[in-house]
């Protein structure tokens, strides 16, 4: 049967079906020139009823499925002891082998638990790649947070299975040189978001447990996209094709002392967090924290209904047909655009496809914002939403000469939502992506003419040039 295209042994359609639809409407083309003008050329000021495809993160995005949504009639709204809050303990204890598990309202919530417990004045707190909440949480407290990602994992055209490493010469040099007075804990973010949702490899999480183990300093993993990370292992790591993603989480884990989880990413849910310890004496200082911040134990900050779900999120994040589909969703989305020559971050990460601003546009400047450029044109031309993780976020003033310091990398994140899109909408963007850079050369450059004084990025405002 010559001819007829043949489809790849894993090839997988989405493992679900749609039982209910929320409409998305197209605008025009005119309205959309508008509304981003208006809009002052930043996502973040847009109407999301005015995006067609929302690329703009991957966090609290989720569908929820038929089994999570009947779970939110079970919630238990008690105050105290909580069923619904002794059945998230259970299932986050059967994954991850911590006893001591505590809620919280989301991700960053745990950041500021954790690092007010354990970060004091000069501390240094090394890791693959801290995300932003988490190191400004960890400046905040004094301490100097040390990002050790392997070099490659900051080369876009790598194409290396686990650029979210840590650097274990780096590490084990400055676990000896600062030692443990200084240095409260190491800290793996799986997978890495800042550098496109790399993941790290078992190998390299076991090598680094052993090497903090020998200075006694714990461990702990930010494991917002931790499945991704286990599916990653699975499909790429010699000699793990045997092991289910139940049991390389479980090794994970036995590698470290404690966790911090946004489950907006990986625990398939609207809102939400939790940390979860070894340690019991480390677990009650941080409940003395959640009664004044985030809520009593039994639910930090959690409904009863949320916390149902998000324990039953936290099994079907684990599923195997999930995962290769997840995944696969994002590598189809990036072969598509590599197939057509678009420079992209390689390989793919876990949750979002990572456009290089800078080898897109080399005729616009960074100071003119290349990646943001072309996030107005894919609102402008398809009503896609992205956001620019670039010279807009990154740059920082030189405290001395007043100059802006640009990143090495302006990249374009197109982050995927879990079990929201088809692959239809994956070739819609990639048609209007594609369809871009073949003309990419009449497109122009920004300028900012209004900025707050930090984190311009989600108030500033923009003008064409
Ligand atoms: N850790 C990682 C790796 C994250 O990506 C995020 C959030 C957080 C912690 C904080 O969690 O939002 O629940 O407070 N990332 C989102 C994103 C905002 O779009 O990548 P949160």
């Amino acid at each position: 049967m010559q001819g007829v295209a043949v489809l790849p042994h894993d090839f997988l359609a989405e493992p679900y079906k749609i039982k209910m639809v929320e409409p998305i409407r197209m605008t025009s083309r005119a309205e959309r020139e508008r509304l981003i003008k208006e809009a002052g050329y930043n996502m973040f000021f847009l109407r999301a009823e005015d995006i067609y495809i929302d690329l703009l993160t991957d966090s609290g995005t989720s569908a929820m499925s038929q089994e999570q949504w009947s779970a939110l009639m079970l919630g238990d709204e008690a105050y105290a002891g909580s069923r619904s809050f002794y059945r998230l303990r259970d299932t986050v204890e059967s994954i991850t082998g911590y006893p001591y598990v505590l809620p919280a309202h989301q991700g960053r919530a745990a950041e500021k638990i954790v690092m007010d417990m354990l970060v004091k004045d000069g501390a240094v707190i090394p890791g693959n790649m801290h995300f932003d909440t988490t190191r400004a949480h960890m400046q905040l407290r004094g301490g100097k947070p040390l990002d050790l990602i392997i070099a490659e994992g900051l080369q876009p055209q790598d194409r290396r299975p686990f650029k979210g490493n840590i650097d274990l010469e780096k590490l084990e040099n400055v676990l000896a040189q600062h030692g443990r007075g200084k240095i409260p804990f190491v800290l793996l973010t799986i997978t890495c978001n800042n550098n496109g949702g790399q993941p790290a490899s078992l190998a390299n999480i076991r090598a680094a447990g052993a090497i903090a183990r020998r200075h006694g300093i714990p461990l702990f993993f930010d494991i917002a996209r931790f499945a991704e990370n286990c599916y990653f292992i699975h499909a790429r790591e010699e000699g793990c094709e045997q092991k289910s993603i139940r049991e390389i989480a479980r090794e994970i884990f036995s590698c470290g002392d404690g966790c911090m989880m946004s489950s907006k990413k990986d625990g398939l849910v609207n809102m939400g967090g939790f940390m979860a310890f070894n340690d019991r004496s480390l677990f009650e200082q941080a409940c003395q924290l959640s009664i004044i911040n985030e809520g009593f134990p039994t639910y930090g900050g959690m409904a009863g209904r949320d916390m149902e779900a998000l324990a039953r999120g936290l099994e079907e994040v684990l599923e195997l047909p999930y995962l290769q589909f997840r995944v696969g969703q994002v590598a189809y989305l990036a072969e598509r655009l590599r197939a057509a020559g678009v420079p992209i971050v390689e390989p793919a990460g876990g949750h979002a496809v990572y456009i290089d601003g800078r080898r897109f546009l080399p005729h616009i400047p960074q100071e003119q914002f290349p990646a943001q450029v072309i996030s107005i044109a894919l609102y402008i031309e398809g009503g896609i939403r992205t956001l620019e993780l670039g010279s807009i976020v990154f740059a920082e003033k030189d405290k001395e000469t007043g100059e802006y310091v640009y990143p090495e990398l302006d990249l374009l994140r197109l982050a995927i939502p879990r079990r929201v899109y088809t692959n239809s909408h994956m070739d819609y963007v990639a048609a209007h992506v594609i369809d871009l850079y073949q003309r990419r050369h009449t497109l122009k450059g920004l300028k900012i003419v209004y900025q707050p004084p930090v984190a311009r990025h989600f108030t500033c405002r923009l003008e064409p040039l």
